[in-house]
Protein backbone atom coordinates (compact mmCIF):
# COMPACT_ATOMS: atom_id res chain seq x y z
CA UNK A 1 0.00 0.00 0.00
CA UNK A 2 1.12 3.28 -0.89
CA UNK A 3 1.61 5.48 2.10
CA UNK A 4 -0.72 8.82 2.48
CA UNK A 5 1.09 11.42 1.90
CA UNK A 6 -1.28 13.98 1.61
CA UNK A 7 -3.66 15.94 4.15
CA UNK A 8 -6.52 17.81 3.85
CA UNK A 9 -7.88 20.54 6.36
CA UNK A 10 -10.84 22.08 5.97
CA UNK A 11 -10.39 25.73 7.41
CA UNK A 12 -12.93 28.01 5.86
CA UNK A 13 -15.94 28.08 8.62
CA UNK A 14 -16.76 31.01 9.71
CA UNK A 15 -16.56 30.21 13.14
CA UNK A 16 -20.13 31.98 14.54
CA UNK A 17 -20.43 29.77 17.52
CA UNK A 18 -16.89 31.43 18.87
CA UNK A 19 -18.13 34.97 18.07
CA UNK A 20 -17.32 37.49 18.89
CA UNK A 21 -13.83 36.50 19.61
CA UNK A 22 -14.31 34.92 15.63
CA UNK A 23 -14.87 38.38 14.11
CA UNK A 24 -11.48 39.16 14.38
CA UNK A 25 -9.27 35.82 14.85
CA UNK A 26 -10.16 32.64 12.51
CA UNK A 27 -11.68 29.66 15.34
CA UNK A 28 -8.93 27.56 14.09
CA UNK A 29 -6.21 30.07 15.75
CA UNK A 30 -8.38 30.08 18.99
CA UNK A 31 -5.73 28.35 21.75
CA UNK A 32 -6.03 25.45 23.46
CA UNK A 33 -3.28 26.39 26.33
CA UNK A 34 -1.02 28.27 24.07
CA UNK A 35 -1.33 26.52 20.83
CA UNK A 36 -3.81 27.18 17.87
CA UNK A 37 -6.79 24.83 17.94
CA UNK A 38 -5.31 23.95 14.29
CA UNK A 39 -1.72 23.06 15.25
CA UNK A 40 -2.96 20.00 17.36
CA UNK A 41 -4.20 18.68 13.89
CA UNK A 42 -1.13 19.29 11.99
CA UNK A 43 1.14 18.00 14.42
CA UNK A 44 -1.53 14.70 13.84
CA UNK A 45 -0.73 14.33 10.74
CA UNK A 46 2.93 15.21 10.62
CA UNK A 47 2.99 12.61 13.11
CA UNK A 48 2.01 10.52 10.76
CA UNK A 49 4.60 11.13 8.16
CA UNK A 50 2.17 13.44 6.24
CA UNK A 51 4.28 15.34 3.58
CA UNK A 52 1.50 17.93 2.57
CA UNK A 53 -0.88 19.93 3.95
CA UNK A 54 -3.49 21.61 1.49
CA UNK A 55 -5.74 24.27 4.07
CA UNK A 56 -9.03 24.83 2.00
CA UNK A 57 -9.49 28.44 3.36
CA UNK A 58 -12.17 30.97 3.18
CA UNK A 59 -12.09 34.93 2.90
CA UNK A 60 -10.25 36.57 6.08
CA UNK A 61 -8.66 33.70 7.38
CA UNK A 62 -5.30 34.98 6.07
CA UNK A 63 -4.01 34.60 9.75
CA UNK A 64 -3.57 31.14 8.76
CA UNK A 65 -1.18 31.72 6.71
CA UNK A 66 0.79 34.04 8.75
CA UNK A 67 0.83 32.06 11.64
CA UNK A 68 2.67 29.29 9.42
CA UNK A 69 4.87 31.13 7.88
CA UNK A 70 8.79 32.16 9.56
CA UNK A 71 7.94 35.72 11.46
CA UNK A 72 11.47 37.57 10.38
CA UNK A 73 10.98 40.03 12.64
CA UNK A 74 10.05 38.36 15.61
CA UNK A 75 12.93 35.62 15.08
CA UNK A 76 15.37 38.35 14.49
CA UNK A 77 14.69 39.56 17.99
CA UNK A 78 14.12 36.54 19.74
CA UNK A 79 17.67 35.42 18.62
CA UNK A 80 19.15 39.04 19.55
CA UNK A 81 17.64 38.69 22.79
CA UNK A 82 19.28 35.01 23.20
CA UNK A 83 15.54 33.46 23.87
CA UNK A 84 16.25 30.18 22.74
CA UNK A 85 13.32 28.57 24.52
CA UNK A 86 10.86 30.70 22.57
CA UNK A 87 12.33 30.05 19.36
CA UNK A 88 11.78 26.25 19.59
CA UNK A 89 8.45 26.41 20.18
CA UNK A 90 8.17 28.33 17.02
CA UNK A 91 9.79 25.22 15.57
CA UNK A 92 6.79 23.43 14.55
CA UNK A 93 5.40 26.30 12.91
CA UNK A 94 7.53 26.96 10.55
CA UNK A 95 7.51 24.26 7.97
CA UNK A 96 9.29 23.49 4.70
CA UNK A 97 8.47 26.16 2.11
CA UNK A 98 5.85 24.46 -0.26
CA UNK A 99 4.93 21.59 2.00
CA UNK A 100 1.17 23.88 3.06
CA UNK A 101 -0.99 24.87 0.22
CA UNK A 102 -3.82 27.03 0.09
CA UNK A 103 -7.09 26.89 -1.42
CA UNK A 104 -9.51 28.65 -1.09
CA UNK A 105 -13.29 27.72 -1.00
CA UNK A 106 -15.28 30.35 -2.34
CA UNK A 107 -18.97 29.85 -0.93
CA UNK A 108 -19.73 28.29 2.08
CA UNK A 109 -21.56 25.03 0.60
CA UNK A 110 -20.54 22.05 2.83
CA UNK A 111 -18.00 19.97 3.92
CA UNK A 112 -17.51 18.19 0.99
CA UNK A 113 -17.44 20.89 -1.20
CA UNK A 114 -14.54 22.05 0.66
CA UNK A 115 -12.63 18.43 0.45
CA UNK A 116 -13.57 19.37 -3.68
CA UNK A 117 -11.92 22.37 -3.47
CA UNK A 118 -8.52 20.36 -2.71
CA UNK A 119 -8.88 18.14 -5.53
CA UNK A 120 -6.09 19.17 -8.19
CA UNK A 121 -4.07 19.36 -5.19
CA UNK A 122 -4.36 16.08 -3.93
CA UNK A 123 -4.36 14.07 -7.43
CA UNK A 124 -5.63 10.72 -7.79
CA UNK A 125 -3.67 9.30 -4.57
CA UNK A 126 -5.30 8.36 -0.90
CA UNK A 127 -5.58 11.19 1.12
CA UNK A 128 -6.36 12.12 4.87
CA UNK A 129 -9.27 14.37 5.97
CA UNK A 130 -8.84 16.64 9.34
CA UNK A 131 -11.11 18.61 10.75
CA UNK A 132 -9.10 20.68 12.72
CA UNK A 133 -12.73 21.19 15.89
CA UNK A 134 -12.13 17.95 16.85
CA UNK A 135 -9.25 17.92 18.70
CA UNK A 136 -8.42 14.07 19.13
CA UNK A 137 -5.98 13.86 22.19
CA UNK A 138 -3.44 10.59 21.95
CA UNK A 139 -0.37 11.82 22.20
CA UNK A 140 1.45 8.02 22.33
CA UNK A 141 -0.85 6.61 19.63
CA UNK A 142 -2.12 9.69 17.44
CA UNK A 143 -5.40 9.20 15.57
CA UNK A 144 -4.24 9.59 12.31
CA UNK A 145 -0.85 7.35 12.70
CA UNK A 146 -2.90 4.74 13.50
CA UNK A 147 -5.17 4.96 11.19
CA UNK A 148 -2.40 4.88 8.52
CA UNK A 149 -1.26 1.63 9.96
CA UNK A 150 -5.24 0.19 9.66
CA UNK A 151 -5.15 1.49 6.15
CA UNK A 152 -1.77 -0.29 5.48
CA UNK A 153 -3.34 -3.70 6.14
CA UNK A 154 -7.26 -2.94 4.80
CA UNK A 155 -6.50 -0.38 1.91
CA UNK A 156 -10.06 1.49 0.75
CA UNK A 157 -11.29 3.76 2.88
CA UNK A 158 -10.87 4.52 7.02
CA UNK A 159 -12.84 7.06 9.32
CA UNK A 160 -12.11 7.59 12.79
CA UNK A 161 -15.42 6.72 14.95
CA UNK A 162 -16.47 6.32 18.49
CA UNK A 163 -19.65 5.96 20.50
CA UNK A 164 -21.41 9.34 21.21
CA UNK A 165 -24.59 9.23 23.59
CA UNK A 166 -28.25 8.30 21.48
CA UNK A 167 -28.90 12.04 22.03
CA UNK A 168 -26.35 13.28 20.34
CA UNK A 169 -26.27 10.92 16.99
CA UNK A 170 -28.59 13.81 15.02
CA UNK A 171 -25.34 16.00 15.28
CA UNK A 172 -22.84 13.58 13.50
CA UNK A 173 -22.06 11.52 10.24
CA UNK A 174 -23.52 7.90 11.92
CA UNK A 175 -21.95 4.42 10.53
CA UNK A 176 -23.81 1.55 9.58
CA UNK A 177 -21.95 -1.09 11.23
CA UNK A 178 -21.38 -4.63 9.52
CA UNK A 179 -18.41 -7.39 11.10
CA UNK A 180 -16.71 -6.16 13.94
CA UNK A 181 -12.76 -6.88 14.52
CA UNK A 182 -11.68 -5.32 17.60
CA UNK A 183 -11.24 -1.65 17.02
CA UNK A 184 -12.43 -2.24 13.49
CA UNK A 185 -15.74 -2.22 11.97
CA UNK A 186 -16.82 -2.67 8.42
CA UNK A 187 -18.85 -0.17 7.44
CA UNK A 188 -22.40 -0.73 5.76
CA UNK A 189 -23.77 2.42 4.98
CA UNK A 190 -23.61 6.15 5.97
CA UNK A 191 -26.05 8.77 6.76
CA UNK A 192 -25.08 12.26 8.20
CA UNK A 193 -27.17 13.54 10.92
CA UNK A 194 -30.29 11.25 11.07
CA UNK A 195 -33.43 12.82 12.43
CA UNK A 196 -33.73 11.79 16.14
CA UNK A 197 -34.08 8.01 16.81
CA UNK A 198 -33.52 7.16 13.51
CA UNK A 199 -29.90 6.42 13.76
CA UNK A 200 -28.56 3.07 12.82
CA UNK A 201 -25.55 2.90 15.19
CA UNK A 202 -24.06 5.32 17.63
CA UNK A 203 -20.68 5.27 16.53
CA UNK A 204 -20.01 8.93 15.10
CA UNK A 205 -17.69 9.71 12.32
CA UNK A 206 -14.98 12.01 14.49
CA UNK A 207 -13.59 14.48 11.94
CA UNK A 208 -10.18 11.96 10.62
CA UNK A 209 -10.74 10.27 6.69
CA UNK A 210 -8.44 8.38 4.81
CA UNK A 211 -10.10 8.76 1.32
CA UNK A 212 -9.52 6.77 -2.15
CA UNK A 213 -9.30 9.57 -4.77
CA UNK A 214 -12.70 8.45 -6.24
CA UNK A 215 -14.19 10.49 -3.82
CA UNK A 216 -13.43 13.45 -5.36
CA UNK A 217 -15.38 11.95 -8.73
CA UNK A 218 -18.40 11.94 -6.81
CA UNK A 219 -18.24 15.22 -5.11
CA UNK A 220 -17.85 16.71 -8.61
CA UNK A 221 -21.65 15.75 -8.92
CA UNK A 222 -22.26 18.29 -6.53
CA UNK A 223 -25.49 16.69 -4.91
CA UNK A 224 -26.68 18.46 -1.41
CA UNK A 225 -27.65 16.57 1.11
CA UNK A 226 -28.35 17.35 4.82
CA UNK A 227 -28.71 21.23 5.64
CA UNK A 228 -28.93 21.81 1.94
CA UNK A 229 -25.02 21.50 1.75
CA UNK A 230 -22.48 19.21 0.10
CA UNK A 231 -21.77 16.38 2.61
CA UNK A 232 -18.38 14.33 2.96
CA UNK A 233 -20.68 11.37 4.55
CA UNK A 234 -22.89 11.07 1.19
CA UNK A 235 -19.99 10.84 -1.26
CA UNK A 236 -18.32 8.21 1.33
CA UNK A 237 -21.33 6.55 0.89
CA UNK A 238 -21.56 6.19 -2.45
CA UNK A 239 -17.75 4.70 -2.39
CA UNK A 240 -19.24 1.87 0.45
CA UNK A 241 -19.47 -2.02 -1.99
CA UNK A 242 -17.58 -0.20 -4.55
CA UNK A 243 -14.14 0.08 -2.29
CA UNK A 244 -13.38 -1.31 1.18
CA UNK A 245 -14.95 0.87 3.76
CA UNK A 246 -13.80 0.57 7.28
CA UNK A 247 -14.30 2.62 10.74
CA UNK A 248 -11.26 2.44 13.22
CA UNK A 249 -12.59 3.14 17.02
CA UNK A 250 -10.59 6.06 18.76
CA UNK A 251 -9.39 5.09 22.34
CA UNK A 252 -8.22 8.40 23.19
CA UNK A 253 -9.62 11.44 24.03
CA UNK A 254 -11.67 13.92 22.07
CA UNK A 255 -12.81 17.05 22.79
CA UNK A 256 -15.46 18.12 20.22
CA UNK A 257 -13.70 22.84 19.82
CA UNK A 258 -16.10 23.37 17.77
CA UNK A 259 -18.77 23.90 20.74
CA UNK A 260 -17.66 25.97 23.82
CA UNK A 261 -18.27 23.78 26.60
CA UNK A 262 -15.95 21.10 24.34
CA UNK A 263 -13.03 24.02 24.05
CA UNK A 264 -13.16 25.00 27.49
CA UNK A 265 -12.91 21.21 28.94
CA UNK A 266 -10.19 21.07 26.53
CA UNK A 267 -8.15 23.98 27.87
CA UNK A 268 -8.81 22.38 31.02
CA UNK A 269 -7.77 18.96 30.57
CA UNK A 270 -4.48 19.60 28.37
CA UNK A 271 -3.51 22.41 31.13
CA UNK A 272 -3.55 19.79 33.82
CA UNK A 273 -1.06 17.69 32.10
CA UNK A 274 0.97 20.07 32.10
CA UNK A 275 4.30 20.84 34.41
CA UNK A 276 4.73 23.84 33.87
CA UNK A 277 0.54 25.11 34.08
CA UNK A 278 -0.76 22.02 35.65
CA UNK A 279 -0.02 22.69 39.38
CA UNK A 280 -1.65 25.64 39.33
CA UNK A 281 -4.88 25.20 37.44
CA UNK A 282 -5.32 21.62 39.61
CA UNK A 283 -4.62 23.25 42.78
CA UNK A 284 -7.18 26.18 41.89
CA UNK A 285 -10.01 23.74 41.15
CA UNK A 286 -9.34 22.14 44.18
CA UNK A 287 -10.40 25.22 45.49
CA UNK A 288 -13.89 25.60 43.52
CA UNK A 289 -17.43 24.21 44.85
CA UNK A 290 -17.55 21.85 42.31
C1 LIG B 1 -19.02 17.19 10.20
C2 LIG B 1 -19.41 15.98 9.36
C3 LIG B 1 -20.01 14.89 10.24
C4 LIG B 1 -19.03 14.54 11.36
C5 LIG B 1 -18.66 15.80 12.14
C6 LIG B 1 -17.58 15.51 13.16
O1 LIG B 1 -20.18 17.80 10.69
O2 LIG B 1 -20.33 16.40 8.36
O3 LIG B 1 -20.29 13.76 9.47
O4 LIG B 1 -19.60 13.57 12.20
O5 LIG B 1 -18.16 16.83 11.27
O6 LIG B 1 -17.32 16.63 13.94
P1 LIG B 1 -20.20 19.32 11.26
O7 LIG B 1 -19.70 19.24 12.66
O8 LIG B 1 -19.31 20.12 10.38
O9 LIG B 1 -21.63 19.75 11.19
Amino acid sequence: MQPVKTAVFPVGGQGTRFLPATKAVPKEMLPVVDKPLLQYAVDEALAAGIERLVFVTARGKSALEDYFDIARELVDSLQRRGKTAELAVLDDTQLEPGRILYVRQQEPAGLGHAVWCARHVVGREAFAVLLPDELLWSPANPALKEMCAAYDRLGGNIISVLEVPEEHTHRYGIVSPGTVDGLITEVKALVEKPAQGTAPSRLAAIGRYILQPEVMDVLAHGKRGAGGEIQLTDAMAEMIGVQPFHALTFTGTRFDCGDKAGHVMANVALALERDDVGPAVRAWLKTQSL
